[in-house]
């Protein structure tokens, strides 16, 4: 025992170094995830390490070291909920909705999350009651615990919550009755900023109590149905004028129904299968809201049907079955101009049906099976059903008796998402869908849509569907028309289920973090469908990850346990990384000590220079001298790896221009790994690459000398820093050119090089601003004979690279690609049409063109373009006529940061793009490497730019490139 004390102490000590040190994760944050992880399957494979909020563990937001938000939708969790999700102190918003298997009772922990506005378990499969220290959570503004398997009853406590706006536990077990506030405790009744009680599917008991409601109340929606509630609609309904939608049916109800005159705003009106007496209820007062009415199967008294009936302006549904009408149906009813459905059946009308005069427009379906009908007049602008089996015109031998109308309903065709244009392809792999859109196979999220009481019910228009679509589409930010809708039907309770699946923007499957994304949308009610669809809930189905196993389960049940197990493996882990930084330093010295470059001859002189092809052994006091003993003046370029200077080469006969990258203390790396890169860099020669001339491994230092591009980067130009204006043809130009270097490196240089870091600073102008691709430093062989050996194509390695430009598959799988270095110039494409910076006041390049190409098209990108390429032109509409080859552009540029990899052309694809750009263009581009007169490069709207440009002046010229690592990204 003492040593767990001992070890638990140590623990603590830890992470509180931890904390201090390295982590960005509280420790009780995040030893309470690693708690909530230990008892769930399935975590995000990334939920890995000690430091939740520094690693980016998926679904999890931090703000200042605390973990804030909690989203973990769909994810396919299985297991309980540990207690231990009280200590998440900070937690603002929870989100475990539709994850099937994530079962147990809810924690009466969560109590002490008192800065939660959000608490979302939609579709999960908790357990017993709802905790009564939700009612401590007084910020709670969201709460939706419904389609679970709770049972109990609802706590009092929740009356505390007087932030509440969203209050749902419909779809469970929950039993008792509605609880009202008395002299010692709260009640419903005080959540007077509630707009929604939907406590529908539950087993509650008892009246409605009348103090439930009131007037300071502004509930819009009240689903009460399908529970056991009995005695009288309470009056005091009439108090809640803002009631939107009232569901009572499905329920024992009793009485007659009280006067609701008050209730004008009211659309849909559910009372149903009650056991409601005395005449039907009056509803004229609320004409000019009313859609949809539900009073079949009541008790009511037999009578004929009230005039007000056919004045229900709004109406598009009246279901009155088995409701005790008799006598003449009023014809009238029929010309409601938006009426829809008219299921009447099982009444005593009697007479002749007349449907002779005026129709809406809107009429598709009229039902009055089993009345006393004993003739039908109807005229030729109703030819929709019409159903009148089991009345007596129907009789057999009547002249009617053979046509359809007295045969059962047929099947009406319901709406369904056209895939017409997919022809006869089908999809077969494991969960594959046809996109409607694209008629891609890929593995859609799917689930069942619901709507809790819409206020139409034909289920036939298409128009109405399709902007369900839309909707769905637009509010997720998906690309047009990546949604299907099927099998739509009025389940057992009238609610409208549909078939839903929502395809992924790129590449076969969704990411984890657009799941959490569009499940959070859908189950916080973010996505708001068309009015007349009304309060909808959504069940998602599991959706399966790609190579998803059940690695990450681990049950260990005490968390004593846990915490030592989890010390162990973190003392265990610092051990070995203080071991391997020593052993590495230790083989680093070893190495420089044993003159890795004794093999190229002895060293020391010129006549000891390697023998390489192309690379020029430099002695540390010829490149001291060209630099001008390293003078700050001389400086062109820094970074972490060290100072770029320029130097001047006077020994050669001649002079000679040239960059000296001048590796510090601190970034050198090992003798042999120097050497190896040289080995590499010397091999590699293509217009298009920064060329290297020689290097220098001498008095501890490591240099490289590069030819000199005297006009710096092409982020310098772009920024106007350089003076340098570049036009449009000229853009596409040096995109051509990098594209080439780049397309060099991958597939012609042997073996073949991904460059890893490719940026607009990586991109050099030359003195006729040919474009070549710099800063190898970083390359990693492919693996085919490689460095790191591994499968062929890609090579599994730490991810590195710089922000904005990093390729979110190799982020997150650390496989890297070629694909990776394509994306990172999609990147590049992007700012050269842009002029901004990958990553500018929070916003990504990416995702801006991304999505003002998906909803404006082509005008939407115009509006991001460099105002120069634009602003310095003729300024007349058609101004982009003079950007050439502009939407191809885009094109190749959207589709080299595709998510998948796989979805990526290679860059010979790319550079054969933007040939053919140029090929289209005879007037302006010339030849890829013409040396077009430089003098015709300076800026020509330099007096403009004075004006209207601060921060386009000159400025230092940033040579980038390094040995090492400039500005990386390493996650662990
Ligand atoms: C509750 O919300 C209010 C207003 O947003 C905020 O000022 C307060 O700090 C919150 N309280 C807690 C415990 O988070
Ligand atoms: C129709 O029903 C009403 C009310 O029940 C009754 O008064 C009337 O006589 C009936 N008419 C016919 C033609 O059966
Ligand atoms: C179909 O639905 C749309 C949108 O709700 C509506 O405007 C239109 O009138 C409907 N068409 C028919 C024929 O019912």
């Amino acid at each position: 025992m003492a040593e767990v004390a001992l070890v638990a102490l140590l623990y603590l000590l830890l992470l509180c170094y931890a904390n201090g040190i390295i982590a960005l994760t509280d420790g009780e944050n995040a030893a309470a995830l690693r708690a909530l992880k230990s008892e769930w399957q399935n975590t995000p494979p990334n939920w890995n390490g000690p430091d939740p909020c520094g690693t980016n563990w998926e679904g999890v937001i931090c703000t200042d070291s605390k973990v804030t938000s909690l989203s973990l939708s769909t994810m396919n969790l299985k297991g309980r909920l540990a207690s231990d999700i009280g200590c998440l102190s900070d937690l603002r918003s929870l989100d475990l909705s539709y994850n099937k298997e994530l079962t147990g009772p809810i924690p009466n922990s969560i109590g002490q999350l008192l800065h939660l506005d959000t608490l979302i378990m939609i579709g999960c499969a908790f357990t017993g009651s709802i905790p009564d220290e939700l009612g401590s959570l007084l910020n709670l503004t969201f709460l939706a615990l419904n389609s679970n398997k709770l049972s109990g009853e609802i706590p009092a406590s929740i009356g505390n919550l007087n932030q509440l706006y969203w209050l749902d536990i419909a779809d469970n077990q929950i039993g008792g009755s509605l609880p009202v506030s008395t002299a010692t405790s709260p009640g419903l009744d005080k959540l007077t900023a509630a707009k929604h009680f939907h406590f529908n599917k539950n087993h509650l008991v008892g009246q409605i109590p009348p103090e439930i409601f009131n007037e300071d109340m502004k509930l819009i929606h009240v689903l009460l149905d399908s529970n056991r509630l009995t005695g009288n609609i309470p009056e005091t309904l009439g108090l809640v004028s803002t009631l939107e939608v009232l569901r009572l049916d499905r329920n024992s109800l009793e009485g007659s129904v009280p006067l609701l005159t008050s209730l004008t705003k009211i659309n849909e009106l559910h009372l149903s299968n009650n056991k409601l007496e005395g005449s039907l209820p009056d509803l004229f007062a609320m004409r000019h809201s009313l859609n949809y009415v539900d009073l079949s199967n009541n008790s009511f008294t037999y009578s004929v049907a009230p005039a007000w009936l056919a004045k229900l302006e709004s109406l598009t549904t009246l279901v009155v079955e088995n409701g005790g009408l008799e006598g003449q149906v009023p014809p009238d009813l029929f010309g409601l101009p938006q009426l829809q459905t008219v299921r009447l059946r099982h009444n005593s009308f009697n007479n002749t049906l007349k449907m002779d005069t005026e129709i809406g427009p809107q009429l598709q379906y009229v039902d009055f099976e089993y009345n006393e009908i004993q003739n039908v007049a109807v005229g030729e602008n109703y030819n929709r059903i019409l159903l009148l089996l089991g009345n007596p015109a129907c009789e057999a031998g009547s002249f009617l008796s053979s046509n359809k109308i007295c045969k059962p309903a047929p099947t009406d065709a319901s709406y369904k998402t056209s895939l017409s244009k997919c022809g006869t392809k089908s999809c077969h792999g494991h969960d594959q869908k046809l996109n409607p859109a694209t008629c891609a196979c890929q593995v859609p999220l799917t689930g069942e849509l619901i709507f809790r009481s819409p206020s139409f019910s034909d289920l036939s228009n298409a128009s109405r569907f399709q902007q369900l679509e839309a909707s769905i589409w637009r509010n997720l930010s998906l690309p047009a028309g990546y949604v299907f809708i099927c099998c739509l039907r009025f389940d057992e309770n009238n609610y409208l289920n549909m078939q839903l699946q929502i395809f992924p923007p790129d590449g076969k499957h969704f990411k984890r973090t657009d799941i959490q994304r569009i499940g959070f949308a859908l189950s916080k009610q973010t996505y708001k469908p068309p009015h007349e669809f009304g309060p909808f809930f959504f069940i998602a189905d599991t959706y399966i990850f790609p190579g998803e196993g059940n690695l990450n389960s681990l049950s260990l049940g005490a968390i004593v346990g846990i915490a030592v197990a989890s010390a162990l493996v973190i003392l265990l882990i610092f051990g070995v990384t203080i071991y391997a930084l020593k052993q590495k330093r230790r083989a680093e010295k070893a190495l420089e000590f044993s003159k890795p470059f004794a093999s190229w001859g002895a060293s020391g002189g010129e006549s000891g220079a390697p023998k390489l092809k192309g690379a020029r052994w430099f002695s540390f006091q010829e490149l001291k001298m060209a630099s001008n003993n390293f003078s700050e003046a001389n400086v062109i370029g820094s970074g972490g790896y060290g100072k770029v200077y320029k130097g001047i080469l006077t020994a050669l006969g001649g002079s000679e221009i040239v960059a000296i990258k001048r590796a510090q203390q601190g970034s050198m790396q090992g003798g042999t790994e120097f050497k190896n890169e040289i080995e590499l860099l010397s091999r590699v020669h293509h217009k298009n690459l920064v060329g290297l001339i020689g290097f220098c491994f001498e008095q501890g230092e490591q240099m490289l000398v590069y030819e000199y591009m005297s006009n710096g980067t092409l982020r310098d130009s772009l920024s106007g820093r350089t003076g340098i204006y570049i036009d449009w043809r000229r853009r596409v130009r040096i995109a051509l050119g990098s594209a080439k270097g780049l397309s060099y490196l991958h597939e012609h240089a042997n073996p073949p090089i991904i460059h890893r870091d490719v940026k607009s600073t990586n991109i050099l102008l030359d003195g006729n601003l040919t474009a070549k691709v710099a800063d190898f430093g970083l390359s990693k062989l492919v693996a085919d004979g490689g460095i790191d050996g591994g499968g062929k194509g890609h090579v599994s390695t730490q991810v590195k690279g710089t922000l904005g430009y990093l390729d979110p598959e190799y982020y997150m799988t650390q496989q890297l690609s070629e694909k990776s270095d394509v994306y990172s110039f999609g990147v590049v494409l992007m700012e050269i049409l842009t002029a901004r910076q990958p990553i500018e006041r929070g916003k990504y390049i990416v995702r801006e063109v991304k999505g003002a190409l998906e909803t404006e098209g082509m005008n939407g990108v115009k509006e991001l373009l460099d105002p120069l390429l634009i602003q310095l032109r003729d300024l007349d509409a058609d101004s982009y006529a003079s950007l050439p080859g502009l939407e191809s552009f885009v094109n190749v540029a959207v589709q080299c940061v595709e998510e998948a990899a796989a979805d990526r052309p290679t860059m010979s694809e790319v550079v054969k793009e933007l040939e053919a750009i140029v090929a289209s263009d005879k007037v302006g581009y010339g030849h890829d490497n013409s040396s077009s007169s430089v003098a015709s490069d300076a800026h020509p709207y330099a007096a403009l730019l004075k004006k209207g440009g601060a921060s386009r002046g000159g400025g230092s010229f940033d040579y980038s490139g390094g040995f090492s690592v400039p500005s990386t990204v390493e996650p662990k």
